[in-house]
């Protein structure tokens, strides 16, 4: 039986964190006035091993939970990826796990990331300029290795890979068509999302944000676009076509127009807690439960279900106009976006 919240939406999809550590220092992301040298990073001990985060798995997956998602930070500087993804497709009732990275370290680990059972990869790319996308990743990093990481990934099988893009104002918004230029006539498929106000760190304001329409209609002066049905219920990005056949784009319109009531996500973070919002201002610990010999897998169930069944997350549809509520927030890099 599915396990439904206070609005009677579904628990189906679990999104992974496997560490907070990333090779970028996206400045809408991890910047590094405050992710320095200094920041104190997990230790390897406080994060969830392979065999703790499958474990979880396979009881959120008699939850209901059918699709997987592997986050970070950067998911692929975590050790032996590709084990946890073996370990996590043996799981009964998972039928999807795909994975989000700045593609960085994706052409050594494609090939081995398919094989262990990875269906999908999302790749996070912010501008198509060299000069752009160094001031966005902050560490100087260029956008070739990025394309080519693409490129594995859709050697390894992994077609259509989905690319997306943060639009913010002043940032790379004079990014959107050359993206869509180079991402037209490929089987790739280019997403703009809208610049959210994540976690404490990045300086969120409303007029940095690029809206869809906004998007849309920059778009549609140049190549036209028409809107596709959704792949299911609850898809994130809402889908449009070229017109004249060049493809597919998504637009993740978070900000402008939110999509809370449809939301069947829940959030492990690496070190354990669940987070039933990427807003949230706390996570429920399931470390302790998890590493106390005394709870079995039943009771670790009826800790989710009854986490789960408290629901009442839509911060998207609660936000109010011009700046975030002060409330302290997880971090995107811990939560995993
Ligand atoms: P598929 O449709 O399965 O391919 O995945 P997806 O589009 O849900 O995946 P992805 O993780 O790439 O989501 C894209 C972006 O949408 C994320 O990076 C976030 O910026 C945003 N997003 C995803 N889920 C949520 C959510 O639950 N709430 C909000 N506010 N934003 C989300
Ligand atoms: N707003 C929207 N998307 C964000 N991401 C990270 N921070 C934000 C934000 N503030 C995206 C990343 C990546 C995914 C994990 O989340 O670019 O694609
Ligand atoms: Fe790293 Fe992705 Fe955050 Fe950039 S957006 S700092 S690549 S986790
Ligand atoms: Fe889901 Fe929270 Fe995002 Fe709304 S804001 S879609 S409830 S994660």
């Amino acid at each position: 039986m599915a396990t439904e919240d206070v609005f009677h939406r579904p628990l189906q999809d679990l999104r992974i964190s496997v560490t907070d550590r990333c090779n970028f220092r996206c400045v809408y992301c991890m910047p590094k006035e405050i992710f320095g040298s200094d920041y104190p990073f997990l230790a390897r001990r406080e994060l969830l091993t392979f065999e703790e985060i499958t474990r979880l798995t396979r009881i959120f997956a008699g939850l209901g939970v059918r699709k997987l998602r592997i986050t970070g930070g950067e998911p692929l500087v975590r050790k032996d990826l590709p084990e946890l993804i073996e370990m996590l497709a043996s799981i009964d009732g998972i039928d999807d796990i795909t994975l989000t990275t700045n593609a960085s370290l994706l052409p050594q680990h494609a090939r081995d990331l398919v094989n262990a059972g990875l269906n999908r990869v999302t790749v996070s790319l912010d501008a198509i300029d060299d000069d752009v996308f160094k001031a966005v990743n902050d560490v100087n990093y260029p956008v070739g290795p990025v394309l080519e990481g693409i490129e594995a990934a859709s050697r390894a099988g992994l077609d259509p890979v989905k690319v997306n893009m943060v639009v913010k104002r002043g940032m790379n918004e004079g990014q959107i068509v050359p993206m869509a230029e180079y991402f037209r006539n490929t089987p790739h498929i280019l997403r703009y999302i809208e610049f959210m106000d994540v976690g404490n760190s990045n300086g969120w304001r409303l007029d940095d944000v690029v809206t869809a329409a906004q998007i849309r209609d920059e778009l549609n002066a140049v190549w036209p676009i028409e809107p596709l049905d959704p792949n299911y219920t609850g898809e994130v990005a809402s889908r449009y076509r070229y017109v004249d056949g060049a493809g597919e784009i998504g637009i993740i319109s978070s900000v402008s127009e939110p999509f809370c009531s449809t939301c069947t996500r829940a959030r492990l973070a690496s070190q354990g807690q669940l987070f039933t919002c990427l807003f949230a201002g706390h996570g429920h610990d399931l470390r302790t439960p998890l590493r106390d010999e005394t709870v079995d897998d039943e009771q670790l169930a009826d800790i989710i279900r009854g986490i789960w069944r408290q629901r009442e997350d839509r911060y998207s549809e609660q936000r109010t106009n011009e700046t975030a509520p002060l409330q302290w927030k997880v971090e995107m890099s811990h939560v995993g976006g």
